[in-house]
C-alpha cells in the first residue's frame, strides 16, 4: 500500500493520506509510516476507529514494546484495566466527568504543561499514538513544538555548550510546580531518570533538544543556572514558529516522536464537555524491532 504525506507546517507535521491502520500488517507499509515519522516527527491519521485492543496491537506491530510506566500508575489502578494504554480523558470511573476538584483531574491538568512522555522513566517514551474517541463539539486542540528545528536554530557556540549536558527529569516535579502533591508512597514509584539533554534519532542521526516540564535539574549544575538554561531553552522550542496546533476530530490517531518534539493538552471547558482520548507510547528501545 502506497502512503503519502501532506505537510501540515514547514517544518514538521504531515497528514497521511487515506489507509486503515488496523488492517496495516505488512513490513513495507510499516516502514513507510517509520520513514514519515522520521521526517515529519508527527503524523495525523483520520478515521481511525480503533478499540483500545487495536490501538496496543497497532503500536506494537509499528515499534515493539509498549511503555506501562508513564505516571498516573503511581495513583491507582486505570479504568481500563492496563497500563500499557493511558486514558486521557475528562471521565471518572462511575462514567460521570470528574468534577473540577477531583485529584485526577488535578494530575491531568500537567498534560497542559509542555512535556515529552515518559522522559522521567528509563527507557523513555518513544513514539506516543494518541486516539481520539469522542470529541466535544467545542474546538479542542493539542500543540506541539519542533524540537529537532530548534536545536538547529541554535548558534554553534551554544550547540557546543551543551552538547554533553544531562538533565533529571521528574513526573513529581513537574506536577508540584502546580501544586499537585503525592504522598510520599507514591513519590517512592516515581524516582524520575537522567536524559541526555540532547538526543539523536537512532534511525536518522539527526539532533533535538530533549526537555520541557519534567526537566528539573542540570546534573552537575547548580540548581537555578540549570533551571534558568532549561527555561530559556524551553521557551526557544515552544516559540511560534516552532509550534503547530492540532485541532481534533473523532477517530483521529496522531503519532509523535518524543524524543523529537514536545507537546501541551490546551485547555477547554471540561466541566461541560465529554472527550475521550487513549494514548499508547512505545518504549525507547531502538532495536525493539526489526526495520527494513
Ligand atoms: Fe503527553
Amino acid at each position: 500500500m502506497t502512503i503519502t504525506f501532506r505537510k501540515l507546517h514547514p517544518t514538521f507535521v504531515a497528514e497521511a493520506s487515506a489507509v486503515d491502520l488496523r488492517q496495516v500488517h505488512d513490513a513495507e507499509t510499516l516502514e513507510a509510516i517509520r520513514r514519515g515519522m522520521d521526517e515529519f516527527a508527527v503524523l495525523v491519521f483520520r478515521d481511525q476507529p480503533f478499540t483500545d485492543e487495536e490501538q496496543m496491537a497497532f503500536a506494537r506491530r509499528f515499534d515493539g514494546v509498549l511503555h506501562e510506566k508513564t505516571g498516573a500508575a503511581a495513583l491507582g489502578r486505570s479504568r481500563l484495566g492496563t497500563e500499557a494504554i493511558a486514558d486521557i480523558s475528562n471521565v471518572a470511573p462511575d462514567g460521570e466527568l470528574f468534577a473540577p476538584d477531583d485529584r485526577r483531574r488535578a494530575y491531568a491538568l500537567g498534560n497542559r504543561l509542555w512535556h515529552t512522555d515518559a522522559s522521567f522513566e528509563d527507557p523513555s517514551g518513544r513514539y506516543s499514538m494518541l486516539s481520539a474517541r469522542v470529541v466535544p463539539p467545542v474546538r479542542t486542540e493539542t500543540e506541539f513544538a519542533d524540537a529537532r528545528t530548534a536545536y538547529e536554530a541554535l548558534d554553534d557556540a551554544t550547540r557546543t555548550s551543551i552538547e554533553t549536558l544531562r538533565v533529571h527529569h521528574s513526573i513529581a516535579y513537574s506536577r508540584e510546580t502546580l501544586g499537585f502533591e503525592f504522598s510520599a508512597e507514591e513519590r517512592a514509584k516515581l524516582p524520575g531518570a537522567v536524559q541526555p539533554l540532547v538526543r539523536t534519532n537512532p534511525r536518522t542521526g539527526r539532533r533535538a533538544l530533549y526537555l520541557a516540564s519534567h526537566a528539573a535539574h542540570v546534573v552537575d549544575w547548580p540548581l537555578p543556572e540549570g533551571r534558568l538554561l532549561l527555561r530559556e531553552l524551553i521557551d526557544h522550542v515552544t516559540e511560534p514558529s516552532f509550534v503547530y496546533a492540532h485541532v481534533w476530530r473523532p477517530n483521529d490517531l496522531v503519532i509523535w516522536d518524543n524524543l523529537a518534539t514536545m507537546h501541551r493538552g490546551r485547555p477547554f471547558d471540561d466541566a461541560t464537555h465529554r472527550r475521550e482520548m487513549r494514548r499508547v507510547t512505545t518504549l525507547d528501545l531502538p532495536h525493539a524491532i526489526e526495520t527494513a
